[in-house]
């Protein structure tokens, strides 16, 4: 207050004030508007960019809108997530109908792609493209290999059905299949799960949390690394080659020891 009084009665206090006053304003405006003001422009670019790219790309089948046509199902609420994955495998854009689009070589840069990703998130809201600690597992030692443990059980509970134990792949009917998970990138197994391609049903956050994503791809990952441990791998096609084999070791094992048994009781008689 001292200093205010003083400066009050001083000739140079209002001009100097007004600078001051002046400069706080430039000061804080300049601190929060033009960053942001690039990137709208940046994102507004790149959507542009995209729409461009899906107008002549992809329209034909979804629609100019994203519509959809009897083509191709509408894109509106499918999400930026549901556009990386597909295009990111090579699924879209498709060549022609076919029972089930598989993946193919990509022939769009990832920029490319997340520009008609982000065209297609303006269409309606849908599950985005996740961040890498969405779908990665931060620990260490023993609790990574408990965490393994869990994403194994996780994937034998919800995937293997259709995937096979190990995720090798497995047919379905009217010539479709699901595929083998051992080159799938880990955003793009956490957008599958999250998108349900296909045939495949959606997994929600709800239903399965992110953790418990990222500890099925730890799962994958420790899978494709693990070194088969001898013995035959019966095809890694899940339960159904397994169990024939567990039915012939077992069954027979049985019906061999039964046999030894019965044989054993009678000579003691
Ligand atoms: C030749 C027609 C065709 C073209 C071209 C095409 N698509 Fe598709 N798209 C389809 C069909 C058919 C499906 C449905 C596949 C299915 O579910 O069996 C589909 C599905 C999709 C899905 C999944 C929708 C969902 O429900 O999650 C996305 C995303 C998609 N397309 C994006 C694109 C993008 C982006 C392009 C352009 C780069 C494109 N498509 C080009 C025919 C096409
Ligand atoms: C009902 C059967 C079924 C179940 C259950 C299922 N999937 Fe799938 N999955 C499919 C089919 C079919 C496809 C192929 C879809 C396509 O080509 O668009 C697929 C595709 C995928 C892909 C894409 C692979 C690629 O790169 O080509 C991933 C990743 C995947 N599934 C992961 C999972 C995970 C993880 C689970 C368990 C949480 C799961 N799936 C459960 C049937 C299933």
């Amino acid at each position: 207050m001292q200093i205010f009084s003083t400066l009050r009665r001083h000739g140079a206090a209002r001009p100097l004030l007004l600078i001051l006053a002046l400069l706080l304003v430039g000061l804080s405006y300049s601190a929060v508007s033009p960053q942001r003001s690039s990137a709208e422009t940046e994102m507004t670019q790149q959507i542009e960019e995209g729409k461009a790219l899906f107008d002549f790309t992809c329209s034909s089948c979804h629609g100019l809108g994203g519509e959809g046509t009897s083509q191709g199902p509408s894109l509106i609420g499918v999400g930026a997530a549901s556009v990386d994955f597909q295009m990111g495998t090579g699924r879209m854009p498709a060549a022609r109908q076919e029972a089930q689009l598989p993946a193919r070589k990509v022939n769009y840069t990832q920029e490319q792609i997340e520009a008609v990703a982000a065209y297609v998130a303006t269409l309606g809201p849908g599950p985005g493209i996740p961040a890498e600690s969405a779908y990665t597992l931060s620990l260490e030692g023993d609790e990574k290999a408990e965490a393994i443990a869990r994403g194994g059980a996780l994937f034998r509970a919800n995937c293997s059905a259709c995937h096979g134990i190990v995720g090798g792949g497995g047919a379905m009917p009217n010539g479709k299949f699901a595929p083998s998970l051992a080159e799938t990138s880990d955003v793009h197994i956490y957008e599958a799960v999250r998108t349900g391609p296909q045939q495949m049903p959606l997994f929600s956050k709800e239903v399965m949390p992110d953790e418990s994503v990222a500890e099925i791809i730890a799962y994958l990952n420790g899978a494709e690394e693990q070194a088969n441990y001898g013995g035959i791998t019966m095809g890694d096609a899940g339960p159904v080659s397994e169990g024939f084999w567990a039915f012939i070791i077992g069954i027979g094992g049985f019906a061999l020891i039964a046999t030894w048994i019965a044989k054993k009781g009678a000579r003691a008689r």
